[in-house]
């Protein structure tokens, strides 16, 4: 799971996701950016994540590298700047194809300036949209 700061949208689609696999499946996120590497969520995704049974509070940003194309069989983008930002990243065409956008056909918002509000939408958005790429990556 990837946006630009690791800290807001990424670590909810992290816990999100996570809160409805098995065990046993390997499940990271990353930004794009290294602003907040080794930093916990923001406080209002530990909140909203939290106000929702899931606990992401230990979880530590890091930003997106190179070997992550390779570790991982799917790679979701939250929103359009993301995925170019991640498409320059990649050296084939296999790399490539590991990567999605979230939401296809739009992105999720960026919480970071906006209120508690926008990322209880946040945690909507990204729960629906996990429950279909669980679906249609045959996830379970
Ligand atoms: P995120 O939100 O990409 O969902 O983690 C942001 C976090 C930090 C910044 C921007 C977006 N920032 O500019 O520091």
């Amino acid at each position: 799971m990837v946006c630009l700061g690791n800290i807001c949208r990424s670590p909810l689609a992290e816990g999100i996701l996570r809160s409805k696999l098995k065990k046993n499946t390997i499940i990271d996120s990353a930004g794009t950016g290294s602003w907040h590497a080794g930093e916990n969520p923001d406080q209002r995704s530990i909140k909203v994540a939290k106000n929702h049974g899931i606990n992401i509070s230990q979880l530590k940003a890091r930003q997106i590298k190179p070997t992550d194309f390779d570790d991982f069989d799917l790679i979701f983008v939250m929103d359009e700047s993301n995925y170019n930002d991640v498409i320059k990243l990649t050296t084939s065409f296999e790399q490539q194809s590991k990567i999605k956008k979230i939401l296809r056909d739009s992105d999720v918002p960026d919480p970071y300036w906006g209120s508690d509000e926008d990322f209880e939408n946040v945690f909507q958005l990204l729960d629906i949209a996990i429950d279909k790429i669980i679906v249609q990556h045959n996830l379970l």
